[in-house]
C-alpha cells in the first residue's frame, strides 16, 4: 500500500486590491466567486453586483486577475478569456489550492 500527501480541504486565498493585501481561508470545491463574496470581496462592480448570471459562466462579469497560481482553465468562456490575457472567469475557478488574486 502506497502513502499519500495529506490533502487539506482549506486553502488560503490572497486578494490584493486597492486599498491592500487580504487573506481567507476557503474549502475545496467552492468557486473563486463563492469564495470572494463570502469573505467580503466582489469581482463585479456596483452595476454588474445586480446584473449578472448569478455564478452560471454566462455573462463574463466576474472577471478576476489570477497573479498567483492560476489553475487551468476548464471552461470554454473562460479558456477564451485567459488566452486573450482578459483575467479569469472567477465563477468557473474551483478552490483546490492556495492562489492569489487581484481585484
Ligand atoms: S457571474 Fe456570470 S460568468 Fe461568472
Amino acid at each position: 500500500m502506497s502513502k499519500t500527501a495529506p490533502t487539506t480541504d482549506v486553502h488560503t486565498i490572497t486578494v490584493q486590491t486597492e486599498t491592500g493585501q487580504h487573506e481567507f481561508e476557503a474549502k475545496s470545491g467552492i468557486t473563486l466567486r463563492q469564495a470572494l463574496r463570502r469573505h467580503g470581496h466582489s469581482p463585479h462592480n456596483a452595476v454588474t453586483n445586480i446584473a449578472n448570471c448569478g455564478g452560471r459562466g454566462h455573462c463574463g462579469l466576474c472577471v478576476v486577475e489570477i497573479v498567483k497560481d492560476a489553475p487551468p482553465p476548464t471552461q470554454a468562456l473562460d479558456s477564451t478569456l485567459s488566452g486573450m490575457g482578459m483575467g479569469r472567469l472567477s465563477c468557473l475557478v474551483t478552490i483546490d489550492h492556495d492562489m492569489t488574486v487581484r481585484l
